[in-house]
């Protein structure tokens, strides 16, 4: 690369710059990246700058924004430049990267009817995960949900008030617990959540977790770009606009921060790649990790019986004359015009089960991390970009907006090339995944067109769901209470059954510490830690709980829990909802549960 000074252009537009750079106050690195930034064509960068003395300060902090963003990008802001001006030929051109590609079924396997084959994968999962290490991607802005706040801190039940961070922290503290060594937890951050998750580990003391088993990685924003040369968009003179890049920037993290290769010469196997509020999916974590055990799987997805038209992806294994084929996500906007020119004239229409053709993802990964990291090695991290202009013109050639690259995690089947096996494993969408994702009026628009709703309130409701489902698979008679209309959104009003980590890890603990007895109705269950119930009737309106902490254990047989003090739900009215004393992690729900009195 030619030094700065070699560079210097007869253009007067730069007198500026370069009058800075020749009073000697860039640094090596801040030379550097301009050196590089003007070989690939982005004088604009350094155009008609004050002269020295004036607004210096700006300067300097728009040098280190570019150096921040060279850095943090595998290849530099010339690679990123470069990749984007071949994304956005194509884009230009209007290429369709499903051109010629038939969707056809994956290699499924389906446990949403759960069955021996769950038993059997989960058991398989539970020998694995001592070799099987946790990422939790938790950048995301929450713009849906619109919370201020990180939305690790939201509680997924507010009968205990258990966060998102504090409960996925105790599925890993007990299952260290009870394999005998530490499951790291890798966290993704950004800009936007970085402080907030490391004031809450801060604060709650890591949750329990060992603090070398903690590793935090900050997800960067990329530049944005105006036009099809690449050109870097900027906001002002000295500032650039900076967008978020994705999901997928986890892969390039851990490959970038050598975190991926240290796991695997730990002798970690696999990543579980987890979302910051989906509270269901320790239910199947085990099984999935079975499934990609047994089956050899590479690459596999958590997915779900999806719901025409709803807004997640379909996964299709895309058949191509001439190419392997390809297991992959399809986004929902990209879904229906697939399926229309090819498998599906009528579209994303429901099948003979009334689900759409093909499974829907929901970003649970489990990865083998040998084939991972070879990935990562051969790509320097930089995996399956994309980018989106929206273009103001016929001829495709300007935009409405600055676009940016973007990259998602699920997509990274398309970097394979030696035949890595890609694979679906269907769980009950309950069992796996409810997500808080959106606000209560879109989330009600949502339940009203029979979707998901995908709020705070339905995902703690799916949590109670999943425990009463846990303890009908153990032969406990459940009987649910009246659904409730929250602003839109239905409820089952009881009973509440949380059900610890500690209690249990997988379904067959479940079995193995419950037989027989009732509950219903508006009751409340929780058990934390070593107990076992034998015949336990517990009434509508009754609270049971029973905590043990380790080491010891209890077992409560041939009992009646009558109702009493007990556990009630308030739904809050305008007054609540629009009052600044109403924590906001209720509002987002529309309800509140009090404690028993006294
Ligand atoms: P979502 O799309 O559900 O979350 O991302 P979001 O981006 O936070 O929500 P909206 O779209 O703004 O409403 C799925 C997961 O990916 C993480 C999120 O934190 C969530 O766990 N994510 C998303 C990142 O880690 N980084 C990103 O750049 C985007």
């Amino acid at each position: 690369m030619q030094s700065l000074f070699d560079l210097t252009s007869e253009d007067p537009n730069l007198d500026g710059f370069f009058a800075l750079a020749k009073s000697g106050a860039l640094s090596e690195t801040h030379s550097t990246v301009c050196a590089a930034l003007l070989e690939e064509k982005q004088h604009h960068l350094f155009a008609n700058w004050d002269p020295v003395g004036t607004r210096d300060a700006d300067k300097f902090t728009f040098l280190d924004s570019l150096l921040q963003a060279h850095q943090s990008y595998p290849g530099g802001l010339p690679g990123y430049i470069r990749n984007a001006r071949k994304l956005l030929a194509e884009a230009s051109a209007g290429s369709n990267p499903f051109d010629g590609c038939t969707p056809a079924q994956p290699d499924i396997i389906d446990l949403s009817d759960f069955g021996p084959g769950y038993d059997k994968a989960e058991a398989t999962g539970l020998k694995c995960l001592s070799e099987t290490a946790i990422v939790l991607v938790a950048g995301g802005l929450g713009e849906r949900l619109g919370y201020n706040g990180i939305k690790l801190d939201i509680p997924v039940e507010t009968t205990e008030s258990t966060t998102y961070l504090a409960h996925y922290a105790l599925f890993i503290r007990a299952a260290s617990e009870r394999i005998g060594r530490k499951i790291p937890l890798i966290i993704m951050t950004s800009r936007d959540t970085n402080p907030g998750t490391i004031a809450t580990l801060k604060a709650h003391a890591n949750f329990g977790l060992a603090k070398d088993q903690i590793t935090i990685l900050r997800q960067e924003l990329v530049p944005a770009l105006s036009d099809l040369a690449a050109h870097l968009a900027l906001e002002e003179k000295y500032r650039l606009i900076l967008k978020p890049h994705g999901h997928g920037d986890i892969h390039m993290l851990l490959h970038t921060s050598g975190t991926a290769a240290k796991l695997t010469q730990e002798g970690f196997r696999y990543l579980m790649f987890i979302q910051d509020t989906n509270g269901q999916v320790f239910n199947a974590a085990l099984a999935a990790i079975g499934v990609s055990e047994e089956r050899g799987y590479d690459f596999n997805s958590i997915a779900v019986n999806r719901v025409p038209g709803e807004a997640v992806g379909g996964i299709a294994r895309l058949v191509k004359a001439g190419h392997p084929d390809l297991t992959l996500n399809v986004e929902y906007n990209q879904l229906d015009p697939l399926l229309r020119a090819t498998v599906s004239p009528e579209g994303d229409v429901p099948d003979a089960r009334g689900y759409s053709l093909f499974p829907g993802n929901i970003n649970l990964l489990v990865i083998r991390l040998a084939p991972y990291l070879k990935v990562l090695e051969a790509s320097g991290g930089v995996v399956a970009e994309f980018v989106n202009p929206k273009f103001a013109d016929a001829s495709r050639t300007t935009f409405k907006k600055p676009a940016r690259l973007e990259t998602l995690m699920q997509d990274f089947p398309k970097s394979f090339t030696s035949g890595e096996k890609t694979g679906v494993t269907i769980f009950d969408r309950v069992w796996c995944f409810s997500a808080c994702k959106n606000n209560l009026s879109d989330a009600a628009a949502k339940a009203a067109a029979n979707s998901p709703a995908e709020s705070a309130s339905s995902a703690e409701n799916d949590f109670y769901l999943a425990g009463r489902q846990k303890l009908r698979m153990a032969g406990m008679t459940v009987t649910d209470g009246p659904v409730q209309t929250i602003r839109g959104i239905p409820f089952t009003t009881g009973p509440r059954v949380i059900l610890r980590p500690s209690f249990a890890l997988t379904l067959q603990d479940v079995r193995d510490r419950i037989s027989g007895g009732s509950i219903s109705g508006d009751a409340t269950l929780i058990l934390d830690g070593d107990i076992h119930l034998k015949n336990v009737v517990i009434e509508p309106g009754a609270t049971f709980i029973a905590k043990s902490s380790l080491g010891t254990s209890a077992t409560h047989t041939d009992t009646t829990i009558p109702a009493g003090k007990t556990y009630t739900l308030h739904e809050l009215t305008d007054a609540e909802m629009s009052s600044p004393d109403t924590p906001e992690f209720l509002k987002i729900r529309g309800y509140r549960i009090d404690p028993p009195a006294g």
